[in-house]
Formats: C-alpha cells, structure tokens, sequence
C-alpha cells in the first residue's frame, strides 16, 4: 500500500493508503474511544463510539470503517464530535448498574476511561428505571459474565465465531432486554481459549474466575516474558504483586502481542500454568532425606555423591531449560567429561496439540539442543543410564531407576538430593520455538531469599570443584 498524507487535529500524519482510520490514529497516539473494534477481531461498526468528523462529510462517521484516503483532514476533539461521544456514551451506559466500585475491571476499563475522557454528564436515568440482568453467571472455563455490564460490542461472540470457530457464545433476545449467553448446556469452552475473551471485553462483564477480587490491578506490575508450556513461546505479560515483607505473587498471565508466534492470544492451559510457578509451588530450599537443608550442606553433598561415583556419573538437562542455562550446564559437563543428554521422555503430548497455537512438543527450547551440541539420541541416553552410578537431573522428567541428584524448579517427592533452581519466572534469558525464533523474556520477580538460576549456581559449584 502507498502512503498518503491526513491531518489529525491540524498534525500531518503519513499512513498507508486504504487502512482503517481508527487503527492509523490508535497507533499515533490519537484517543479515540471505541469499544466494538478490535485489531484481531476487525470493523463490526455497532457500537458507534469511534465516530470523528472528516472535512468535507455532513455527518460524523465511525473511524472503524472509514478508510484513509489521500488529503483527508479529520478532528477528533471539536466540541461538537465531544458532544456525539458523550451522548453514545449516555446511551451505552443507560442500562449500566454503575456498580464501579466493586468491579474488579476497575482500572482497566475503557467504560471508566470514556466517561472520565468524554462523558462526564449527569445521569438522567433514575436507577430503579434500569433494567436488571443476571449479575453473575459462571459460563464455564473460568469465565464469569455481569449482563449488566455488557455493551453488547460483540468482540467476544465474534472471538469464539471467527477466531476459535465453536460460537460458543451468543447475544440473545432485542433492544433493552439483549444479552449475551451460551447455548446450555455446554457453556463456553471454546476449545481451551475461552479466557481470552476476558481479555477482549472492554468492560467489567467478562471476568476472569480465576483472578477477580484476588488483587486490585493498579498494584501490579508487569514484566514481558514467555509462556514456557509448549515450544511455540507465546509472548505474556506476568503481572505480579511485590510484597514489602515477603515473596513476590505472580497473580496472572496475560497475552502480549507477538505477530509472528501468538498474535493476540494464548491458550488458558498456560494462561494458568502462572500458578506452577508462585507462592509454595516452587522448590526455594535444598532438601536431603526428606529434610531441608542449607545450600552449602547440599552443595558439600553434592560433592561427595560426585567423587564416590567416579566416572559413572551422567546428566539430564530439560529440553525447557533457557540457552543460558544449557549453555553453562553443557560448558560444566565438558569440562568435567560428564555425558549430557536433552531427552526428556513424556514432553511430547500428542493430545495437546491443536492447529491454531498449541503444539505437542511441551518443551520450551528443545531447538536450542542441537545448536549447543547437547544430545538427543534417545538410545545411547538409555545405555549411558544402564551404566550409570548416578544421575545429575536438571528438571528433567524421564522417569529414572538410578540414584540421582536433582537440580529442581519444584519439589519432588523423594529422599534424594534435591538443590533448587530459578524458575524461568524469576530470571531472564531466551528460548528458541519450535519455528526458530529467538525470544528473550526477563523478569523483576523477586523473593526474599532468592534462588539461583542454573547458570549461575553451576558458576558457584564450578568454584568448589
Ligand atoms: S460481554 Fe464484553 S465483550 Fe461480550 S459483548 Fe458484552 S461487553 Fe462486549
Ligand atoms: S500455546 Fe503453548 S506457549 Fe502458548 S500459551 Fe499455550 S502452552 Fe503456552
Ligand atoms: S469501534 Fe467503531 S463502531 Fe465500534
């Protein structure tokens, strides 16, 4: 597409030529409240919020469906587009039950945002006039719907009609009495991404089971990492709460746009996986015996298991470990001529896999093992253990009959040695996907007692040895 010249409230903006009016100005930085449009989801015009004035129109017209042309000369803030903002806006809200302050999508919603940009009128509607709908219905998968609250934009049946393909939801019934629903009794499932129209509501009615009341989202913070629970690496935002006296709480995974793995989405298998990864779910102290113990005593022991078992010792790596940590631990295992395979039997899923994104290869940087010359030949893997003495396993899930070390993101139900590792939530570093693409992910998650990342724990025992 060519570029062409607009002017955007007097400021010359270059865009292609034919592309939707709403997404050039969204993407300059123009507000313009809208709540229908979605960039994953398309022009559907019903909500009628997205309208601005073009020099030379008789009338307002919807951004979302306006087309860029050469010349064109739009204004978003004269005071007659604020009085049509304002007065879709009182439309949209006529039926709201205003019941913001115990919404838990307050502080993230365009609703509150318009009203405080454009709105700002006195109600006339009395609230004993409003109609009432159902205020909280579970639709299945984690997903609870406020009909009140709905501005019938229509973004989530357009999700689970166009995108995931189920229809699972629909609106029903006409004018005042519209609401959005699911066909009983399978309720909404869209094939294991229905949270993601929780995401795409713009308003308090679509609601996450898991997350809403748990914590107010303006004391979240956001770090940009990736979802490590199969080998495409979908882009998330962790959002996480840092606590002054203790550990910091990972409340949620939400997708980040990536075009070229997950576009705007991610499955609600690993939009949950967050929980595997927070509070006591993670190993945060060495263990022996069944007993807790400190690192140095783990590491003496470590050492001692070692010289006893001679040359009989061989090594496991995750196939999700980060290049950084294979990386060391391959560097560690040559200097020390200790055999190291990335098998890892049971990480291919042959149920998992979908063709939208889920794929069956739940390791997160099984590409990486070849470029670092770590060893996937599952035969000799199963020789070496015959002949082992003892395992050195890097959160590795093959099933072992040989006494083992384990070097672990979460406790194991075992008597063996077990020293802690960092999540990949609580490190930075890059993964590689199953289509070859680098992506780094990085993290401030703290806990008050930090526990190391691989790399940095070989680094410590390199010291010892
Ligand atoms: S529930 Fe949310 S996304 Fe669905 S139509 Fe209503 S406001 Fe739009
Ligand atoms: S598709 Fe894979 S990488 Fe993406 S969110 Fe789901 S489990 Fe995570
Ligand atoms: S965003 Fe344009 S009509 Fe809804």
């Amino acid at each position: 597409m060519n570029n062409v010249t607009i002017t955007v409230n007097a400021q010359t903006l270059s865009a292609p030529e034919g592309s939707i009016l709403l997404q050039v100005l969204l993407d300059n930085g123009v507000s313009v409240p809208h709540f229908c449009y979605h960039e994953a989801l398309g022009v559907d015009g019903n909500c009628r919020m997205c309208m601005v004035e073009i020099e030379g129109q008789k009338r307002p017209q919807i951004a979302c469906n306006t087309r860029v042309k050469e010349g064109m000369s739009i204004r978003t803030l004269s005071d007659s587009i604020m009085a049509v903002k304002r007065s879709i806006l009182e439309l949209e809200l006529i039926n709201h039950p205003v019941d913001c302050p115990i919404c838990d999508q307050a502080g993230e919603c365009s609703l509150q945002n318009y009203y405080m940009e454009v709105g700002l009128y006195e109600s006339r509607i009395d609230r004993a006039d409003k109609v009432r709908k159902a205020k909280k219905v579970d639709l299945g998968s984690h997903v609870i719907l406020d009909q009140e609250r709905c501005v019938l934009c229509a973004r989530c049946t357009r999700f689970t009609e166009n995108i995931i393909g189920t229809g699972d939801l629909v609106i029903a019934n006409r004018g005042n009495h519209a609401c959005v629903t699911t066909f009983e009794p399978q309720g909404l499932k869209a094939d294991g991404y229905a949270m993601n129209v929780v995401d795409l509501c713009p308003v308090g009615a679509l609601t996450s089971g898991d997350f809403r009341f748990h914590q107010r989202v303006w004391f979240l913070k956001s770090d940009p990492s990736l979802c490590h629970g199969c080998a495409r690496g979908c882009s998330i935002f962790i959002d996480h709460y840092p606590q002054k006296y203790g550990d910091d709480l990972i409340y949620r995974y939400r997708p980040r746009v990536e075009r070229e793995v997950n576009g705007f989405f991610i499955c609600d298998e690993g939009r949950l996986s967050y929980k595997n990864h927070t509070g006591d779910a993670t190993l945060t102290t060495p263990r022996y015996s069944g007993t807790a113990i400190t690192l140095s005593e783990a590491l003496e022991l470590y050492h001692q298991k070692l010289a006893a078992s001679g040359s009989g010792v061989v090594a496991l790596a995750s196939p999700s470990l980060s290049c950084e940590n294979l990386t060391a631990l391959r560097d560690y295992c040559l200097q020390y001529a200790i055999p190291l395979f990335g098998v890892e039997r049971g990480s291919f899923d042959e149920t998992f896999g979908d063709d939208f994104l889920r794929l069956n290869d739940r390791a997160a940087n099984r590409s990486a093992l070849p470029l670092l010359g770590i060893s996937e030949d599952e035969s000799e893997m199963n020789a070496a253990l015959c002949a082992a003495s003892l395992v050195l396993n890097f959160d590795n899930q093959t099933p072992v009959s040989v006494d083992q070390i384990h070097f672990c993101v979460h406790p194991i139900d075992t008597r063996e040695l077990q020293i802690p590792i960092a999540p990949y939530t609580e490190q930075s570093g890059s993964i590689i996907n199953a289509f070859g693409k680098v992506q780094k992910f990085a993290s401030t998650i703290r806990r008050r007692h930090p526990v190391p990342p691989l790399h940095e724990l070989l680094s410590t025992i390199k010291g010892l040895a």
